[in-house]
């Protein structure tokens, strides 16, 4: 895999927020649906604890790590559907885990839909464990209510 994981950087603001726009169109792992303004998402793109993979000069996936000022982090991720199952993921989550562990956080925190199989998967494959169930959280555009699991790593 031809891929490096590197810090988001002021040029990358416009290919973050159009993956950003790609994987909201699924409507189905992260909690935004379109339409995304992209140009306004790129604007205001935090990269203070964004960290992105690239292939070829392609973001391919990115992570975004909030630190909170009570020691814990909230992490959002997200990689193209092309480059799925192919460890993107794992190693973005490896390079926040040890940006966080360099930042001091005691802990990593995040959301994750119930039908998310693969995400679910990943975060337990790194120690993440279920610490709750937010039901009916999230009102879709269908008029779907959908739960949201929380889940913790300590670091
Ligand atoms: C969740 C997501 C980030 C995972 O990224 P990825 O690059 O596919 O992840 P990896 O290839 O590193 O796979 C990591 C682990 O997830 C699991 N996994 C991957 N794809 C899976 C699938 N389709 N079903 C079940 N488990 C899966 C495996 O355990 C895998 O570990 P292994 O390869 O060591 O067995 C990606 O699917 C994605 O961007 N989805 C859409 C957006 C999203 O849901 N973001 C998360 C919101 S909480």
């Amino acid at each position: 895999m031809n891929v490096v994981v590197r810090s988001s950087r002021e040029n990358d603001r416009l290919a973050l927020a159009r993956l950003f726009a790609e994987v909201a169109e699924e409507r189905d792992g992260i909690a935004t649906e379109p339409p995304v303004d992209v140009a306004g998402r790129a604007a205001s793109w935090r990269l203070e604890g964004d960290l992105l993979a690239e292939a070829d000069g392609r973001v391919v996936g990115a992570i975004h790590v909030e630190a909170s000022r009570h020691g814990y982090g909230e992490i959002g991720m997200a990689v193209a559907r092309e480059w799925r199952g192919r460890g993107v993921g794992s190693a973005l989550l490896a390079a926040a885990v040890e940006w966080a562990r360099q930042r001091g956080l005691h802990k990593l925190s995040l959301s994750v839909f119930p039908h998310n199989e693969a995400a679910i998967a990943l975060y337990r494959k790194f120690g993440f464990v279920e610490e709750g169930r937010l039901v009916k959280q999230y009102r879709r555009q269908s008029g779907e209510l959908w739960d949201a699991i929380e889940m913790g790593l300590l670091l």
